[in-house]
């Protein structure tokens, strides 16, 4: 029988666009590849995504399943991630250029705030055609930047992948908990504040 996909919304009062509201990090992914055309558009809300100066300091590196980018950016992933991250269609690394185009010889201070927004973009514009994203920190940096000869003033900051999630049960035993877990939030009194650091705002 096939599974029944998780649906892992955000549990929220609040009436938010319906790819926010959808989006959460599967593990478990089928070998099922986004078409090129869909693959495109993703990036292509990565590229309108705002940046300090309009610097777009973004750089991707995209690996499909079987090619030699792939492996290599699979290799540079720690061993908690390569549990989960190899059955994803999808791989790609997350650049961010830090030396100003519009400022030459100045450092852009604002890359990887921006690079982070670029796959705020590209995560939704994904999510809003029922495309996945899962990014991750867990990665050997140094070692993806010499696979793919990374110039010194860009910095590799994570690694994604993208594709469509697949029974929860055929992952190693250690992530099914996780995978089946309830998604979790800060109030938003942790978050936003009027007056001093730490104190709410209640103009709601
Ligand atoms: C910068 C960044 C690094 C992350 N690193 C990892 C990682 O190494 N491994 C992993 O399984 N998930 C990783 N995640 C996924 C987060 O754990 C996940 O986004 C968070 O728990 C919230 O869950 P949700 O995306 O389903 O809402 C990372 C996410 C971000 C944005």
């Amino acid at each position: 029988m096939r599974f029944q996909p998780l649906h892992k919304h955000a549990t929220t009062d609040q009436v938010l666009l319906p790819a926010i509201k959808k989006r959460w990090s599967p593990r478990s992914f089928s070998n099922q590849q986004p078409e090129m055309s869909l693959l495109r558009r993703v990036f292509e809300a990565a590229r309108w995504a705002p940046s300090a100066s309009n610097e777009q300091p973004w750089r991707f590196i995209i690996g499909l399943k079987g090619d030699e980018t792939y492996q290599k950016i699979f290799s540079a992933l720690d061993s908690y991630n390569q549990l989960w991250a190899g059955t994803a269609p999808v791989l790609m690394l997350n650049i961010a250029n830090h030396s100003s185009k519009r400022h030459p010889g100045r450092q852009n201070r604002w890359a990887e705030y921006d690079l982070g927004q670029a796959l705020a973009y590209l995560s939704i514009q994904a999510m809003s055609e029922g495309l996945f994203a899962h990014q991750m920190g867990g990665f050997d940096a140094d070692l993806a930047s010499r696979l793919f000869d990374i110039p010194d003033d860009h910095v590799v900051v994570s690694v994604a992948v993208l594709g469509y999630p697949d029974d929860p049960d055929l992952l190693h035993p250690n992530l099914v908990e996780a995978e089946k877990a309830v998604r979790k939030r800060q109030d938003i009194s942790e978050m936003v504040f009027s007056g001093k650091f730490g104190e709410p705002f209640r103009n709601w």
